[in-house]
C-alpha cells in the first residue's frame, strides 16, 4: 500500500505539542517495568491484555483506567523515566517544543510527595533538552472531579515551585464539573504569574467554554470541539486568536467524534480558529502527534495548506516568547521552501 500523500511533509515539519498528559504517555511496557520495580500489583497478565482493555465509549471509561495505570508511578526515578520516554518518542516525531500537563493530585492522594513528582519531571525535561534539543514547560492540572478546596491546597503546595511551572490547567471528568467551580483557584494562579488553560467543550456544552473564557480567563483552550455548536462563540474565539489544542485520535477513541472523516478540524481552520493537533494520552489512544496527522490525512480531511497552518499554529499558540516563535516559524518556512 502507498503511503498517504502528506507523510513525508508530516515527518519533516518541526512541531510543538501543547496538549499531552504525561501520565497518559505511560506505555504498557513501562507500566509493567515500573510495577515490577516497585512491587505493585496490576490487574493485567501482559502488555497485550493491557492494550486489549483500552476500549472506551466515553471520557469516564478512559479516566478510570488511566488513574489506575498511574498507580505504578512511585519514585522520582519513575517520573523521570516516564518523561524521558515521552521525549524520546516526541523527538522521533520532530517535536521541538512541548508544554506538558501533569496531574499532581493523582499522586499526592496516594501519598507520593509533590516534590518527588516535580523533581522527576524536571529532570526528564532537562535530559530532553540535552539529548534532543527539545524545550519544554510544565502545566499543573487540577482534577475537576475533586473539590475547590483540594485544588487550592494543591496550588499552595505548588507555590514554592512556581518558577518551574508554565501554568495551570483543568482536566478529568468534565460534565457536572464546570469551570465556574474553579474561579477562585484560577484567580490565585494568575496572582502567582501562571498562565491558564482548561479542558472545555470536550464532552461539556459550549456554556463551559464561555465559563473558561469569562471566569477562568484562559490563555488557551483544551479541546473546544463543542464550541463549534455556537457560531457566536466561534466568532469570539477566532477574533481573539484563542488557540485550541485539538486531539483527533483521542476524540475518536472517546467517541467525541463518530468518524475521523467528520472531525471538526477542517471547519475550525475554515472559521479562522488557531487550531493545533496534539496527542492527549498517546499510550491510551493509539498514537503520538504524527499519528494524529496521519489519521487526519488517511481520513481525507488534511490538505497540505491545512497541515502547514496547523503546525504553524502549534508555535503561535504556544507560551514561547515572540523571538522563539519566529525562530520556529522560519524553520517551518525552510522546510516548505525545500518541499
Ligand atoms: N485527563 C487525561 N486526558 C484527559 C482528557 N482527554 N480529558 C479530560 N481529562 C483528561
Ligand atoms: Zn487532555
Amino acid at each position: 500500500m502507498n503511503d498517504p500523500p502528506l507523510s513525508a511533509l508530516i515527518a519533516a515539519l518541526p512541531k510543538a505539542e501543547l496538549h499531552l498528559h504525561i501520565e497518559g504517555s505511560l506505555e504498557p511496557e513501562l507500566m509493567f517495568a515500573l510495577a515490577q520495580r516497585n512491587n505493585v500489583a496490576i490487574p493485567y497478565a501482559n502488555v497485550e491484555e493491557v492494550r486489549a482493555a483500552y476500549h472506551f465509549s466515553r471520557l469516564q471509561d478512559f479516566l478510570d483506567i488511566y488513574y489506575a495505570g498511574a498507580n505504578v508511578l512511585r519514585t522520582q526515578q519513575d517520573f523521570h523515566d516516564l518523561a524521558a520516554a515521552y521525549f524520546d518518542r516526541a523527538a522521533a516525531d520532530n517535536i521541538v517544543h512541548a508544554e506538558i500537563f501533569f496531574d499532581p493530585q493523582t499522586h499526592t492522594d496516594r501519598g507520593i510527595a509533590f516534590d518527588v513528582v516535580m523533581r522527576g519531571l524536571l529532570s526528564g525535561m532537562a535530559e530532553a533538552r540535552e539529548k534532543h534539543g527539545i524545550s519544554a514547560g510544565l502545566i499543573l492540572c487540577f482534577l475537576r472531579h475533586l473539590s475547590e478546596e483540594a485544588a487550592l491546597e494543591t496550588l499552595a503546595q505548588a507555590e514554592p515551585w512556581a518558577d518551574h511551572l508554565m501554568g495551570v490547567g483543568l482536566d478529568s471528568s468534565e460534565v457536572g464539573h464546570p469551570p465556574a467551580k474553579f474561579t477562585r483557584v484560577f484567580a490565585r494562579a494568575a496572582q502567582l504569574g501562571l498562565r491558564r488553560v482548561a479542558h472545555a467543550g470536550e464532552e461539556g456544552p459550549p456554556a463551559y467554554v464561555h465559563e473558561a473564557l469569562d471566569l477562568l480567563h484562559v490563555d488557551r483552550l483544551d479541546h473546544g470541539n463543542r464550541a463549534m455548536e455556537d457560531p457566536a462563540l466561534v466568532a469570539r474565539l477566532a477574533s481573539s486568536g484563542m488557540a485550541l489544542t485539538v486531539c483527533p485520535l483521542s476524540n475518536l477513541k472517546l467517541c467525541v467524534v463518530e468518524d475521523m472523516a467528520r472531525h471538526p478540524i477542517p471547519a475550525m481552520l475554515s472559521a479562522g480558529l488557531v487550531a493545533t493537533v496534539n496527542s492527549d494520552d498517546p499510550a491510551y489512544f493509539g498514537g503520538y502527534v504524527n499519528d494524529n496527522f496521519h489519521a487526519l490525512d488517511k481520513a481525507g480531511i488534511l490538505t497540505r495548506d491545512g497541515l502547514i497552518q496547523l503546525v504553524r499554529n502549534s508555535f503561535i499558540g504556544s507560551f514561547l516568547s515572540d523571538e522563539e516563535k519566529s525562530h520556529h516559524l522560519k524553520e517551518i518556512d525552510k522546510i516548505i521552501d525545500d518541499d
